[in-house]
């Protein structure tokens, strides 16, 4: 068993227990341009929330500034409150390492270590976050999070392999395992199947519907089957004729798809832009 963490719920030991996300009134700029305006959304506890809208409108800067990384761009400024169970995570006590801990990314381009192992692909964040792990604790881990991302009968036999040798579809889910590692409380994930195959996508899919069980998703996709297969909950995100970015409706997704209050969320859903 590796050492708990702060949120680590004594009824699920390992487990830092299910966690909501809310977004307050966030703006966002690159220098003078301000990219979002007051965006407020809640992401559920256990959910798979994802966020639509064409491109440009502000989604990757948006979830960006969910896990702390929008401040890494020389000129970004932000306004606005992330708040994790109700603890801000720009709040000064709370550490930049504790909010990437909480909250990983994956991203559009799957991004394993190359050159290192399988093995050592799943285990490369702990040495991130200081985490030290015996031996048995560490096959212990990286089996469990293979096969929670959906990969591990497939390199059971082969965890000595390079990361780089794997599918496209296979490295994104060594990814996924990877974010797991540092057990994450909420996984953002922008676009993690526009580069993958129908069957890879498919099979992130169903590792995306059993994860979240266990953490909060926040998925950005421009598949709309895939929107309405996977989430919960939508939010249409618009950037019209070079205004900030803004959520122009959010709710269910069944309701959002299929009884859209707003005309543009209509237009988008059934394709007539973006
Ligand atoms: N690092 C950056 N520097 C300056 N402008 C940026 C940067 N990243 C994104 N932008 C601008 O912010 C706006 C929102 O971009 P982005 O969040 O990537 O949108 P989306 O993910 O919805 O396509 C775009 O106009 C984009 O050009
Ligand atoms: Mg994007």
């Amino acid at each position: 068993m590796l050492p708990a963490h702060p949120g680590d719920q004594p009824d699920r030991p390992g487990h830092a227990g299910l966690a909501e996300l809310e977004a307050r009134e966030i703006s966002a700029w690159f220098g003078e341009r301000q990219v979002l305006d007051r965006v407020s959304l809640t992401m559920p506890a256990g959910g798979i929330t994802a966020l639509i809208g064409p491109s440009g409108c502000g989604k990757s800067t948006f979830l960006r500034i969910l896990n702390r990384m929008h401040e890494l761009v020389p000129s970004a400024q932000l306004a606005g409150e992330v708040l994790l169970d109700g603890v801000d995570l720009y709040d000064p006590e709370f550490r930049l390492t504790a909010a990437r801990r909480a909250i990983g990314m994956v991203f559009q381009k799957p991004n394993p270590f190359p050159a290192m192992s399988i093995q050592e692909n799943v285990l490369a964040g702990l040495k991130l976050t200081g985490t030290r792990a015996g031996r048995a604790e560490k096959d212990e881990l990286v089996e469990s999070c293979l096969t929670r991302a959906g990969l591990w009968t497939e390199v059971r036999d082969r965890l000595d392999a390079p990361g780089g040798g794997l599918s496209g579809g296979q490295q994104q889910r060594l990814c996924i395992a990877r974010s797991l590692a540092i057990r994450p409380r909420v996984l953002l994930m922008d676009e993690p199947c526009s580069a993958l195959d129908p069957t890879s996508t498919r099979v992130i899919e169903e590792t995306m519907l059993d994860l979240a069980r266990e953490v909060t998703i926040v998925i950005v996709t421009h598949n709309m089957q895939q929107a309405a297969r996977v989430s919960d909950t939508c939010a249409f995100f618009l950037a019209s004729h070079g205004t900030p970015g803004v959520i122009v409706e959010h709710g269910d997704t069944y309701a959002m798809f299929n009884a859209p209050q707003d005309q543009r969320t209509n237009d988008y859903v059934n394709g007539r832009f973006g």
